[in-house]
């Protein structure tokens, strides 16, 4: 259970604070000064700090660099006021995790407190290599098939330089678990990683999370925010998904990474940065530039060092070893004894195809744990997702989904419309009238009785989506 620390001069706040997050589930410690925070900070480590600026004593940025010099991975919330903002984004542009304006919105406030206890574990908890498999104190890369040794010469081969890295791999490869390890066993250690998945936030986000703004740089700046490249200054940004990166950002992306400077939204300052890029992406790049996705010069900035995870079906001798490592791990970690895995079961695992490579089988090693009596996991224990071909109706839905996928990821990219909600939600429906109409031949009673519409319903969609049937009308 995570441990947060609340420091603030104010008994009222203190006290919504440590009932709100107690019901949140996290074990909550306060402190009404800068002294008294630092003392905790040493006897209890928590997990988090969230830091009011104003303190009687030593005051909020004093404080934060005291914290920063004890323990410089613990992540810290700067809470301010109207007026005391300029300190609070000197704590961030110092390494500070984030900072939010009082009054704040509950919602907003529990989402940042998640995401920087995430960034502080990721920080904290080291990254075995080559492990064996029954070890699980710590996350673990395991795996001994020629393929992972390649993989752990190379993280050991980049870890002690400053270059940046590209790690390439099918969803569920491990690749996040590489950028944690080269991070891990970097020179960047004692300073913070932060993680950007590029695909979960939206591309004008993106940016001003990057790169940060100037004040009026558009409405709502309201104040000047320090962008995460600032922020970890001297450490490491792991950009996830980079093939999903929107073409404007991969210029200033390529600009960062050949002069180490940055510009602000809005601002005309020249920053000088001193970060490492890990980057990460499952896509297919070469044909993403093909497209005009990519930018190739980004690309090649990129590829220098490029480590390539091979999808677990490639490295079938290592499944063994990854059913054996999950079992114990989730064991442990559910208080129950291990109760092994049979040879048949191993067989039965290794023909698999693994289409969610690694994570993949940890959840196959979990759910067969959960109904398991204490006696080794046989192939009836096992529930693999597609034992025998999938159904066409199944990979149909699947295709779809991605397909779909493709194009919503495309037009968020690159927005043509205004209304971009509604242009999608009209695209998707003209698609699907139009081919229940084509597959009934235009006839419209059949293709509404096809999609559950009453006629004069279809009639007005027809209408509506300037539908034209092209197949011969037999009404
Ligand atoms: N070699 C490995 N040994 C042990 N655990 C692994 C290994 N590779 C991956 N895992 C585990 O499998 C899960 C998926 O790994 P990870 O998140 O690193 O994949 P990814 O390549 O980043 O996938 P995606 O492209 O979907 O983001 C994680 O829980 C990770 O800890
Ligand atoms: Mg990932």
């Amino acid at each position: 259970m995570s441990i947060i620390l609340v420091v603030d001069d104010d008994d009222q706040l203190r006290k919504s604070f440590h009932k709100l997050l107690t019901e949140e589930g996290y074990t909550v410690l306060t402190a009404a000064s800068g002294e008294a925070c630092l003392l905790e900070v040493r006897e209890k480590t928590p997990d988090l700090v969230i830091l009011d600026v104003q303190l009687p004593g030593i005051n909020g940025l004093e404080t934060f660099k005291s914290l920063n010099r004890i323990d410089p991975k613990l992540p810290v919330i700067i809470m301010t006021a109207f007026g005391t903002t300029e300190t609070a984004i000197e704590a961030t542009q110092m390494g500070a995790f984030d900072y939010v304006l009082k009054p704040f919105e509950i919602p907003e406030m529990l989402k940042i407190i998640e995401k920087a206890i995430e960034a502080g574990r990721f920080m904290r908890s080291p990254v075995d290599m080559d492990v064996s498999p029954d070890e699980t104190a710590h996350d673990a890369l395991i795996g001994r098939s020629p393929a992972m040794q390649e993989v752990y010469k190379a993280i050991g081969r980049v870890s002690s330089t400053d270059a940046t890295v590209l790690i390439r791999g099918e969803s569920g490869t491990g690749k996040e678990l590489v950028a944690r390890a080269i991070y891990q066993y970097s020179q960047r250690r004692e300073k913070p990683f932060l993680v950007i998945n590029c695909v979960a936030i939206p591309d004008t986000l993106l940016e001003s999370e990057l790169f940060g703004y100037e004040k009026g740089a558009f409405t709502g700046a309201i104040h000047r925010r320090i962008g995460k490249i600032e922020q970890a200054h001297g450490g490491t940004i792991f950009l996830d998904e980079i093939g999903d990166m929107p073409v404007t950002l991969q210029s200033k992306m390529l600009r960062l990474l050949q002069e180490k400077s940055i510009e602000r939204l809005g601002g005309r300052e020249t920053i000088p940065t001193n970060v490492r890029i890990i980057a990460a992406t499952n896509r297919d790049l070469e044909k993403a530039i093909a497209e005009g996705r990519f930018r190739e010069d980004l690309y090649y900035r990129l590829k220098v060092v490029t480590i390539w995870l091979p999808p677990l079906a490639k490295r079938s001798d290592d499944i063994p070893l990854l059913a054996e490592y999950f079992l114990a791990r989730y064991a442990g970690k559910n208080g129950i004894d291990n109760p092994g895995i049979t040879e048949e079961a191993k067989t039965l695992l290794k023909g698999y195809r693994w289409p969610g490579n690694v994570r993949e089988i940890s959840n196959v090693i979990q759910k067969a744990l959960i109904f398991n009596r204490g006696t080794p996991l046989s192939p009836e224990d096992i529930t693999l997702s597609v034992t025998e071909k999938p159904s066409v109706k199944e990979t149909g839905t699947r295709d779809l989904d991605e397909a779909l996928r493709q194009m919503i990821r495309k037009e968020l990219m690159n927005p043509s419309d205004k209304h971009l909600f509604d242009a999608c939600i009209d695209r998707f429906s003209g698609i699907l009238i139009g081919e229940a109409l084509s597959m009934t031949d235009g006839n419209r009673s059949r293709a509404a009785k096809l999609l559950g519409l009453s006629r004069p319903t279809l009639h007005a969609k027809i209408d509506k989506y300037k539908i034209r049937i092209e197949t011969t009308v037999k009404e």
